[in-house]
């Protein structure tokens, strides 16, 4: 039985995290549903990915702290390296994956929803990172990914003081897009992503690329990888529809990721 579960859902494919007697807790079992969860997504057929956690309760409540209780530093760095492994292909990923986020995202849960691209929180949401008081560091990318998302001095503070945020509070530090009541949390995040699918697909891929492969460059450099990803989009008939039906003063045809 797999603890993480996923449906098709014309061209967005839901992602579930389903281990809610332990609030979706991370032990080595879940991280590996999950990997081969995203390495079986079809990206010719999907255009948009959601990640959520199944009960009301918590998104993901962290990585298993039972599961690490005795780890010795061997397997600590295995445990790390891991959950990294997966979170990295889930950033990787060529389309776009957005976290909605039902409750507790803490620890490894945080780091879940920090390597998505856009997330979304519903109005019980919390989010922290609290390993300090654990006596570990975050190990599956928090200390990189929200420091360069809400940036180094906030980060800091939440991850030194293992200050937990609201969603409210969240929301005003740009750690997520919107907050939404629970009940409508899913419509949104699969109205989002739809929005998101009816963009050629090719262009909105580029655009990840860009923005994500950029963000590690310098600026001159980036800017000439845009052009790149530019000029692979010019040509397509994906483009080609798009500005044509522009020019003739009518919509385009439905897209068809060519
Ligand atoms: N690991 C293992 N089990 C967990 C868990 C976790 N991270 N979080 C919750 N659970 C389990 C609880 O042990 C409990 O199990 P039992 O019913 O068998 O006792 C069940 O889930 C329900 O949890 P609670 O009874 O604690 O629920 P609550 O409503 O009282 O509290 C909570 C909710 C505040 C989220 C609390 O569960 C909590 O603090 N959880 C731990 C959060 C945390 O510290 N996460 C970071 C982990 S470290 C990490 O993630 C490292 C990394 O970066 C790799």
């Amino acid at each position: 039985m797999s603890y993480v579960k996923y449906e098709q859902k014309d061209f967005v494919g839901v992602v579930t995290i389903d281990r809610e007697k332990a609030l979706n807790a991370l032990n080595n079992e879940v991280l590996c549903d999950l990997e081969a969860v995203i390495d079986a997504v079809d990206v010719d057929k999907t255009r948009c990915l959601i990640i959520t956690g199944a009960g009301a309760k918590a998104f993901v409540a962290g990585a298993d702290i039972a599961a690490m209780c005795n780890m010795t530093s061997e397997e600590g760095r295995a445990f790390s390296a891991k959950g990294n492994a997966v979170f990295r292909k889930i950033e990787k990923l060529p389309i776009p994956v957005i976290a909605a986020v039902n409750g507790f995202a803490l620890g490894g849960g945080c780091e879940l929803a920090l390597s998505c691209d856009i997330r979304i929180a519903s109005e019980n949401a919390v989010f922290g990172q609290p390993e300090a008081g654990l006596g570990i560091t975050p190990g599956f990318g928090g200390t990189q990914r929200l420091a360069r998302t809400i940036g180094v001095g906030k980060a800091k503070e939440l991850i030194f003081a293992c200050r937990n945020v609201k969603a409210d509070e969240a929301l005003q530090i740009g750690l997520v897009n919107a907050v939404y009541p629970a009940d409508q949390l899913m419509d949104e995040a699969m109205k989002l992503a739809k929005r998101i699918s009816e963009n050629a697909p090719i262009a909105v891929r580029q655009c990840k690329k860009a923005i994500n492969m950029g963000l590690q460059m310098d600026i001159d450099s980036a800017v000439a990888l845009e052009s790149e990803l530019f000029a692979a989009c010019c040509g397509t008939q994906d483009q080609r529809n798009a500005m044509t039906a522009f020019c003739e003063k009518r919509k385009h045809d439905p897209f068809i990721n060519k």
